[in-house]
């Protein structure tokens, strides 16, 4: 293509964790675009590797397999299994998709550890770890679950809690136990092998900063944050049993760290491919790395296995990192463990037929720049109003004007009128655009490109209306049917790398193939590295295909380059039946599937209120009336509010109880700004003895409810009272 330093690309998309099936959001995130990419760069004719497989390392798969009572490999091949389906059922075909499990993987990390090792690229350190003293294994933080110190929920991990949110260390955790024997963790001391990313900053900050500017905005920011924050060494082994040996001396019952395997996986999973011919992918200076990912994975890709890569010397680096932000479902974030989610496995159950529509919508709504939502309502609006109403009706019309007219065969164009060139003429540039959107991975743009040219085809038979001139005028009816399918013949082509079931169908109808770059009508062989051999013909459609294509000159092939030309089908070229490319999905189906979701955040909500009546603190000592009554809790207003000077809580409010105006110093600046609190009513208990916090007097005490999420309220009255109104 554009770039001639290079003669061919591997693209490689994030290995998916092989703990949990694959869902829209991973979809729309890496595989739809990385897809969409692949497929274009093979119909210019690029030589192109797709590598993918299954990350099956890590500790989420450990405690998934002790949750169920059965082994970590139990799980990765389950998932393996469902995650590879899915990609085949949506037309995601990776040259290979293998797993991390392999052996051919297990030999090829150890050996790249076993380098830098070698060449002293790693650093020890000896630091101490929680230890169980009764399972007698170290604990990775996921291990340890305790009361999270910032909200108070029990079960918070020790790397985070999933009530509050908020990131966590094992220390911080209120009474630690291990979920391995409920054993309380001890220290102990343990070394682990270092990557000193440090040493590699200043390179990276060349590399990435000064040489690749051209990076998403969101991928060039990340970096240069990391870069700008300083590297510290990183720990690339771990004190657990499931993963790829260690495999120097002294390191027994460790394991090389889940984010160092998983990106050697790419290589090793070349190697399973192409065993003799891999290095030619990974170390030709000439082949172009494309890594796509979601933006969790940034510094992974674009620091960490780069500074890896460095450190053996005889990899190539990536050329680009092309990582989209995250989808969302239907106002929330998608997640695995809560079950929020589109499965892709069960989308294709669900929609059978339909996986263009995913597809499709997915890249429409890509979340190239920001985070963005998918709902079942905008699914449905793009599918009926979009892929039927504009791109399946157009074909559809001139197809079955065709048949209607002239026997299904293409009309010859005899008698011109200005509004064909103004239709046909608007396509070249269109191609033009299509090109460059995605050369730079800008996908959602690039689809409204190819939806353009659907566009301009609509619109060209509602203005020429061929079948109001057919009453009249058969020659001018057959040349608007002509240019109709010249257009349908563009779709076929723009429309194959984003939707290539819809796009075969097409090419049924048609009956015409596609291939990659050279035009073999004229009896060219297809060259190797376009659609490999066959493939033409296992993508022709005429039932004499096989024997007349590719090469021998018979049918009809489209390919990239004739995108636009004005004789992609020639007159007298017989196409086959009609057939509907998209067809309406119902409010019925729709409505299945928001009522699916619905039905889990009810579920979740139920536990949460559970979980709540748990939280609620029992009810204390009975007191006596006249203990009640020593209290003088009333009304007041808030008239001035300041934070106290060097501490984060306390506020020093001013305060009109109706008795008089006085300070209240509270704790309450975690919840509120003084701005939130001035002009407020509140109550307190008056008659509290005076305090002196951080040398202020303080009268009385502000009133506040406790929230199930550990933050607190303050207590305002209904309506605004008199100040100094006795509450009891
Ligand atoms: N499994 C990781 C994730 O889903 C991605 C691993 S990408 C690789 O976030 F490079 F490490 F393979
Ligand atoms: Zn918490």
């Amino acid at each position: 293509m554009s770039d001639k330093k290079f003669s061919r690309t591997l693209v490689t998309c994030a290995l998916p964790y092989a703990n949990g099936p694959v869902h829209i959001g991973h979809l729309a995130g890496v595989y739809v675009p990385a897809d969409i990419y692949v497929r274009y760069l093979r119909m210019r004719g690029e030589d192109v590797l797709y590598i993918c497989g299954s990350d099956e390392h890590g500790v989420p798969i450990t405690i998934k397999a002790r949750r169920e009572g059965c082994t970590p490999q139990d799980i990765v091949d389950r998932y393996h299994r469902i995650i590879k389906d899915s990609f085949t059922g949506l037309g995601i075909n990776f040259d290979i998709y293998s797993r991390t499990s392999s052996k051919v993987h297990e030999k090829n990390a150890s050996d790249f550890f076993r380098r830098l090792y070698d060449k002293n690229d790693f650093i020890v350190k000896e630091s101490e770890q929680y230890y169980d003293p009764e399972a007698d294994e170290f604990l990775a933080d996921r291990y340890i679950t305790g009361t999270c110190p910032k909200c108070g929920a029990e079960g918070a991990y020790g790397d985070q809690c999933e009530k509050c949110g908020s990131t966590l260390s094992p220390e911080e955790l209120i009474d630690p136990h291990s979920t391995l024997s409920g054993a309380t963790p001890v220290k102990k001391k343990t070394s682990h092998w270092y990557l000193p990313l440090e040493k590699y900053e200043p390179w990276l900050r060349e590399w990435i900063l000064e040489n690749h500017k051209e990076w998403r905005t969101n991928v060039y920011g990340q970096c240069k944050s990391w870069l700008d924050g300083g590297l510290l060494p990183r720990a690339v082994t771990r004190d657990l049993k499931w993963g790829v040996p260690v495999p120097v001396e002294g390191a027994e019952g460790k394991v090389l760290y889940v984010w160092f395997d998983a990106p050697i996986g790419y290589i090793s999973n070349t190697i399973e491919l192409l065993p003799d011919s891999w290095e030619k992918w990974w170390k030709k200076e000439d082949t172009r790395l494309v890594h796509f990912i979601g933006k969790d994975n940034i510094v992974f890709h674009c620091i960490v296995f780069p500074s890896m890569l460095k450190a053996d010397g005889s990899y190539i680096l990536p050329d680009n990192v092309p990582s989209n932000e995250f989808l969302n479902l239907e106002g929330d974030k998608i997640s695995t463990s809560r079950n929020w989610a589109v499965w892709a496995h069960e989308y294709l159950k669900d929609f059978p037929g339909q996986q263009d529509v995913l597809r499709y919508v997915l890249c429409a709504n890509a979340p190239e720049a920001k985070d963005n939502d998918f709902s079942w309502k905008d699914f449905q609006a793009r599918n009926n109003n979009e892929l039927v109403a504009i791109f399946g009706n157009f074909v559809n019309r001139a197809v079955v004007l065709t048949h209607k007219y002239f026997e299904g065969k293409v009309p010859a164009y005899t008698k011109a009128e200005p509004v064909d060139g103004e239709a046909l003429g608007q396509i070249p540039a269109l191609k033009e655009s299509l090109q460059k959107s995605l050369e730079a991975f800008r996908f959602r743009e690039a689809l409204a490109t190819a939806m353009n040219i659907a566009r301009i085809g609509n619109k060209y038979l509602t203005d020429t209306e061929p079948w109001a001139v057919a009453k009249t005028d058969m020659e001018r009816t057959g040349s608007i049917l002509y240019v109709a399918l010249q257009i349908c013949a563009d779709l076929a082509v723009a429309f194959e790398p984003f939707l290539p079931f819809s796009c075969e169908k097409l090419r049924n109808i048609l009956d015409v193939c596609i291939c990659a770059g050279t035009d073999h009508r004229a009896g060219e062989a297809v060259t190797e590295n376009t659609y490999k051999e066959g493939e033409c013909a296992a993508l022709h459609t005429v039932s004499d295909a096989a024997a007349t294509c590719p090469g021998a000159g018979k049918c009809v092939c489209l390919s990239w380059d004739k995108l636009g030309q004005r004789d992609i089908i020639p007159a007298g070229h017989q196409l086959n039946k009609a057939e509907l490319l998209f067809s309406k999905i119902e409010d019925s189906v729709i409505e299945a599937q928001i009522a699916r979701l619905e039905a889990i955040k009810a579920e979740r909500e139920a536990a949460e209120k559970a979980k709540l009546a748990k939280v609620v603190a029992p009810q204390k000592e009975q007191i006596s009336f006249e203990d009640f009554e020593k209290m003088d809790i009333r009304t007041a207003t808030v008239l001035e509010a300041v934070k106290v000077p060097k501490t984060d809580k306390l506020l020093k409010l001013t305060i009109d109880t109706g008795i008089d105006t006085r300070t209240i110093v509270s704790g309450i600046a975690e919840y509120y700004t003084p701005e939130q609190m001035v002009g407020k009513q509140i109550c307190i208990l008056a008659n509290l003895a005076p305090r002196t916090i951080k040398g202020i007097e303080s009268r009385g005490m502000i009133l506040m409810a406790r929230q199930a999420d550990g933050k607190m309220r303050f207590i305002t009255p209904q309506e605004v009272l008199v100040n100094g109104a006795e509450i009891g």
